[in-house]
């Protein structure tokens, strides 16, 4: 059994995962996952409108322990069945990563098995093989969710090319700040996508950030541009009608969803992928599937979005890609020696994997 814990932001996130059998089987179905428990600290944050990396780290370090022996016992198995633990160890917040990453390493020497600290948005991608297909190289894949946005091209197993990233915020935060400005509450995706779907995507032209650049995305202006709207239309009426919310919603969505697929399909057009993956929180935004989702079809481009629950921060995305690194690099027990020089790496790139 694989042990994959991940603490990179606010959700404790523990895997159970049969290694042997999908080593052994070369077939990866939800019957491998033992166990998977995702505790979201989200009430706790939404207090402070944004995450807290202390509180966030102590939270962790609190239910760690608690949630590990809770795991065991869904999986019906002693501690002593785990022969593998696997870890992320970046990116993230340094306090978090912290959490997991020692208690992995405890785990590991304590009981002599093997150790992979792994890589949380290498993570994010290959959550797509827990859908059943492995992945077919050049693969595109969107990774979009509050800290992360980032357009990647898989030209090889563990061979990342990142093609954009964003300059500011990521497409999630540009969900959760416009909705905050709309007094949406917090994190206010979800909220602003359920506005958007009774408004008019046409009512208010919202600006596509580096909309010429094919390397890199940018959410920032259009957060001051729904500001600004905002104050014209309250200054205008006193308190904004909820049409006209839904309206700003669905215009919002749109330029958003606008700057991710058209920057995506460019790369689809010049990297031609078997695949297209999208993971990552704002994942769950139905337009965006919608809409990616069309532009695979155009191109004949196999389009995968896995569950809600691999799409969001889990553990079960980072067990699938230990497996991985187990199938293709065999044994690894020779590095449990170097365990306790494994630090975190907080800004660790995904073009830098193999460290
Ligand atoms: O991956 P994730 O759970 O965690 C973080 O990276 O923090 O992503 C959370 C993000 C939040 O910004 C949330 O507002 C956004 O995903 N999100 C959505 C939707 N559901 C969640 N954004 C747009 N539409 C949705 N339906
Ligand atoms: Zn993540």
């Amino acid at each position: 059994m694989l042990l994959a814990i991940d603490t990179s932001c606010d959700e404790t996130a523990l895997t159970i995962f049969d290694i042997q059998r999908a080593l052994a089987s070369n077939v990866i179905s939800e019957d491998l996952i033992k166990s998977e428990i995702i505790s979201s600290q989200i009430k706790l944050h939404a207090l402070y409108g944004g995450v807290v990396p202390e509180l966030a780290s102590r939270e962790h370090f609190k239910n760690l322990p608690i949630l590990f022996k809770q795991a065991l016992q869904e999986a019906q198995i002693k501690e002593g069945d785990i022969t593998h633990v696997a870890v992320t160890r970046g990116p993230g917040l340094n306090g978090c990563l912290l959490v997991g990453l020692c208690f992995a390493k405890a785990f590991a020497l304590a009981r002599k098995i093997s150790f992979l600290p792994v890589h949380h948005i290498e993570g994010h991608i290959y959550a797509a093989e827990l859908m059943g297909h492995p992945l077919r190289y050049p693969t595109l894949a969107l990774v979009v969710s509050g800290g992360h946005t980032m357009l990647v091209l898989l030209k090889s197993f563990r061979n990342y090319q990142v093609i954009a990233k964003t300059r500011d915020d990521a497409a999630g935060e540009a969900f959760d700040k416009s909705a905050n400005i709309l007094g949406l509450g917090y994190p206010g995706g979800y909220a602003l996508s359920q506005r958007a779907e009774n408004g008019d995507k046409f009512a208010y032209k919202f600006p596509i950030g580096l909309a010429d650049a094919d390397d890199a995305f940018s959410f920032s202006g259009l957060k001051t541009a729904v500001s600004r709207k905002v104050q014209e239309l309250n200054n205008k009426c006193h308190s904004i009608d909820s049409a006209t919310i839904n309206d700003l919603a669905a215009s919002i969505q749109h330029a958003i969803v606008q700057a991710l697929v058209s920057k995506t399909t460019l790369a689809i057009e010049k990297y031609k992928p078997f695949d297209c993956i999208l993971v990552g929180g704002v994942a769950a935004n139905q337009y965006l599937r919608d809409t990616l989702n069309n532009e695979c079809q155009l191109h004949n481009v196999n389009f995968i979005v896995p569950k809600h629950r691999w799409c969001t921060d889990n553990a079960s995305m980072i067990a699938m890609l230990a497996t991985r690194i187990v199938q293709e690099d065999g044994a690894i027990d020779d590095t449990l020696n170097q365990v306790a020089l494994v630090g975190s790496m907080p800004r660790w790139q995904i073009t830098n994997v193999e460290v």
